[in-house]
Parts: C-alpha cells; structure tokens; sequence
C-alpha cells in the first residue's frame, strides 16, 4: 500500500495560440478545470495502475469536489483534511505546440500538519511506501516518521527546491527528477548522481527516455522513449511517478516498474489535462507503442 503525501490543485487549463509575454494579454481558445496537483496526480495515477493508496492532505471547503473526484477514481481520502484556507489551485497554460507555463497558488496544500501526517502514518504496515512531492507542508516530518517506521520513501523532487531536497535526502530511497531538476541538484550539491546518498535515483528525459541510476546495486541504465503525440504533457511526470510506485508496490523488479510508468508516462503526454485524463493499466496493455 502506498501512503502519498501530496497536493490536491483545481487545475484551470487555458489553451492559447503562445504563451503571453509580460504585460501581453492572450484571449483562450478553450478553458476547462480538473482535477490535479502533483500529489492528486500520482495517487489517481497509483490507484489507476492497481495499487491501494491512501491519500494525505487537506483542501478548503471550496475543494470537497476534489475528494470526491479522488475516492471516485479509487484513492483512500480518509486522511484528507479541510482547512479554512482555500484549496491549491494552478492556472495552466498550453500553446499550440503542447509548450505550457503554470501559475501555482498553495493554498490549502501548506496547512498540512505533522498530526495529520503521524495519525496517518500511525496506520502503515511495513512493506507500505511513503511517496511525496514537493508540493505540501510536512516533508521533513514525514519523511523521518517513515525512516522511524521502516518505510521506504520515493520523493518526486518537484517544483525544484535544492534545499528541500538536501534536507530530505538522507531519508529517501527512491529519488525521481527531470532532466532540469537533476542538473540543478547535482550543481547545489556539487555531486553527481552516484555521489548522492540515495540508493535509487531516476531521471525522465521527455522524448529521449529516462535514466535509471542505481547506487544500491553500482548500475546505470538507459530507457528508450514510448512516441506519441504531444498535445499537453502537464502530469506526465506525475504519471509517471505514480505508475513507478504503483508496478514497485505490485511487486515489479525496478525496470519492470520503469518500463510500466514510461507507457503511462507516454499515454499521458498525448491527452489535454491531469489527474482526470490518466490511463488504467488495461489503456497501457491495449496501446499500440509501436
Ligand atoms: O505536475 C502537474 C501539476 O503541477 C498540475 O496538476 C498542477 O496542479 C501543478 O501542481
Ligand atoms: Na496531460
């Protein structure tokens, strides 16, 4: 079972012909709101690739339609919890090309607490896996609560924060980046990636694949990427994290897991949204890669 300490956005997408330039206003081709967040993205993405995941967090009261979207999609929202601010929300915007930019308000994402986290947390059984972003409150917390609990943890190390990350490090197990985030980490800590305390460490790399690097059996490996077309690749990412923990959850040897998430990963790219668009795992069996 995995237990995800993440974020819960209202997610407004806003289809342009570009992206605006400063002091430039755009009128939107198309608008639609859904459900994401990095942290509602890989636990949708998690339950869609057949794995138990209970979701922490907290929403307004302008976010219960939130929730509800997320038992819907077969994620455990007991440990949500609402709170006076209001819900996180990101304004999205994708150009012709599937190019985006994004605007990101925590709101209620930052009032999570370390009592929610530790009464949460207080129900994990070993062999759970903690999985988190950093996109909420209460990282550091739950991240030594896990280590405490013998949990392993997989930190998806988004938006991109070197002191996050070097805080939280020496506490986790499975580290995930982008190509960007990997470069930034290894220039803030004046490491490679197979100097870092981690024991496995995987770096997506858009249209060129993913990287795995190994610390805990001294390998590396490259993965070549599942094509499709590119129409947003807002929660790919996501995706692919959630997928990663969900095959690793079911049991999947680490390449085996990486290949599973590449196809949801790759799926994903091609379709306009997040949370509510992610594929299931009959989608990724059905799908013609080739
Ligand atoms: O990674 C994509 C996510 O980032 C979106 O769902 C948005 O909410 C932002 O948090
Ligand atoms: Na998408």
């Amino acid at each position: 079972m995995i237990w995800n300490l993440g974020s819960i956005n209202a997610d407004n997408f806003y289809r342009l012909a570009r992206l605006p330039a400063a002091g430039e206003t755009i009128a939107a081709g198309h608008f639609h709101q859904g459900l994401g967040g990095k942290g509602a993205n890989m636990s949708v993405a998690a339950a869609r690739g057949g794995a138990r995941v209970a979701h922490i967090g907290a929403v307004g009261t302008d976010g219960r339609w939130a929730v509800d979207r997320m038992m819907e999609y077969g994620v455990d929202t007991r440990h949500i919890s609402t709170v006076a601010t209001p819900t996180g929300h990101a304004n999205i915007n994708i150009d012709e090309t599937g190019e985006n930019n994004i605007v990101l308000f925590p709101g209620s994402n930052a009032e999570i607490t370390e009592q929610m986290i530790g009464g949460a947390l207080a129900e994990a059984s070993p062999g759970d896996f903690l999985l988190m972003q950093n996109e909420t409150s209460g990282q550091r917390f739950a991240a030594r609560t896990a280590q405490t609990l013998g949990l392993p943890t997989v930190y998806a190390a988004a938006p991109f924060d070197a002191d996050a990350v070097r805080a939280i490090l020496p506490q986790i197990d499975i580290l995930v980046m982008n190509e960007v985030e990997a470069h930034q980490l290894q220039e803030a800590l004046n490491a490679t990636l197979p100097e870092l305390p981690v024991a496995e460490i995987v770096v997506t790399l858009g249209a060129e694949g993913c990287n795995w690097v190994s610390n805990k059996s001294n390998t590396e490996r490259k993965f070549t990427a599942y094509k499709t077309d590119v129409v947003d690749t807002t929660g790919a990412g996501d995706t692919f994290t959630g997928y990663l923990v969900a095959g690793l959850d079911r049991g999947l040897s680490m390449p085996d897991a990486i290949d599973l998430a590449m196809r949801a990963g790759a799926l994903m790219v091609s379709r306009e949204g997040t949370a509510d668009v992610i594929p299931d795992l009959k989608e990724i069996q059905d799908h013609d890669f080739s």
